[in-house]
């Protein structure tokens, strides 16, 4: 039986449980897991069985919920100092995406217009209201994606930023189930995405779940389409956007503007406003998580694929330059990166 029906995360509040998707079986495996654990929470977010911006934001508020819900102090400052320290571990497991930072920021707002009486309710409350505006956030990105990019039918996308990656729509590929709904014939270049391969395991996965044409390229391959005129447009999403426009986004995010702008294909980043940090004024003073090396050397093969003697380097996430973003398809409409300031005035 299905909790979440359709979506990736989720607040089962009769059994007071974060309920998630464990991505790392999909394709392959569909499974719920549901958990009142602080570390069975920590390990979904650090090791990616939850992920995707909007995704580990939404699950993090739920965690706090059942966690505080669960909590034993009656003092309104033990509370407060629970909160903030299990907000804090929460928050340094991934440290580009700013809606993790963002969400557990509304859930200590809430806690600080709380008492001790009214605590528990209204951060499950507030957990409740971010994971429906998440709904409501992606479904209007769809909607002016699908507006501006009406006359485009193939699209070439980067990591996973559908569904899975929020907690319905996603944002990359909300535009595309709304193209899809109306009737149009779209179809979707998904990149591997090395090395974690959420293009070819997850984006591929939930495209063709929903019935839309999919075709899954190596990275590598990219430029390659690009340049037989088969990509009308790029969609990817973003982990956080400075103030100039500057996206981070999964690795080899800016390889593929690159492409797209010596191909002369618009490349649109899908954003929620609550992945866009005007605290930093340009990508370089973005943080880039560092992950594990054998994520590239072991962890898709049966032995290790390079020498023992061999590096590696792998960082999570690269900064796409505001000059080869066309624009940003957001909830409140579609913005060139000029006027992302202004917009957060
Ligand atoms: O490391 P991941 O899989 O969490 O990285 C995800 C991405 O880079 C997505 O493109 C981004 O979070 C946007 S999700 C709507």
């Amino acid at each position: 039986m299905s909790f979440l029906n359709g979506a990736t995360v989720g607040f089962d509040t009769k059994n007071n449980k974060a309920v998630f998707v464990d991505q790392t079986l999909l394709p392959n495996e569909y499974r719920e897991v549901s958990t009142d654990s602080f570390t069975q929470m920590y390990d979904a977010i650090k090791t990616l069985k939850v992920r995707g911006a909007p995704a580990i934001g939404v699950f993090a508020a739920i965690s706090l919920a059942v966690l505080m819900n669960n909590s034993t102090a009656e003092m309104y400052d033990v509370l407060i100092n629970e909160l903030s320290e299990f907000s804090r571990e929460l928050c340094a497991c991934r440290p580009t995406a700013v809606n993790l930072k963002w969400a557990t920021e509304k859930m200590l707002a809430a806690a600080q217009n709380s008492n001790a009486q009214n605590f528990k309710r209204n951060l499950t409350e507030c957990a409740l209201q971010i994971m429906e505006d998440d709904i409501t956030v992606c479904r209007k990105i769809g909607e002016y994606g699908a507006e501006i990019l009406k006359d485009s039918r193939s699209f070439l996308t980067h990591c996973n930023a559908g569904r899975l990656a929020a907690v319905k729509y996603g944002t990359a590929l909300a535009p595309v189930y709304v193209m899809h709904e109306q009737g149009k014939d779209i179809h979707v270049f998904c990149d591997e995405t090395r090395p974690l391969l959420q293009g070819a395991r997850l984006t591929s996965y939930e495209l063709t779940s929903a019935g839309i044409d999919t075709t899954v390229i190596c990275d590598n391959t990219a430029s390659y389409v690009m340049k037989k005129g088969l990509v009308d447009a790029v969609l990817v999403g973003c982990d956080r956007v400075a103030l100039n426009g500057d996206a981070a986004n999964k690795i080899g995010t800016s390889g593929v503007a690159i492409s797209a702008k010596h191909y002369g294909i618009p490349f649109y980043v899908c954003m929620p406003f609550s992945t866009f940090d005007p605290n930093i004024p340009n990508g370089d003073l973005i943080t880039v998580e560092r992950r594990d090396g054998n994520e590239i050397s072991e962890m898709w093969y049966k032995k290790p694929m390079i020498p023992t003697a061999a590096k590696t380097l792998n960082p999570a996430f690269d900064v796409t330059d505001n000059s080869l973003i066309t624009a940003y398809i957001t909830e409140k409409g579609v913005f060139k990166p000029k006027e992302l300031k202004n917009i957060c005035r």
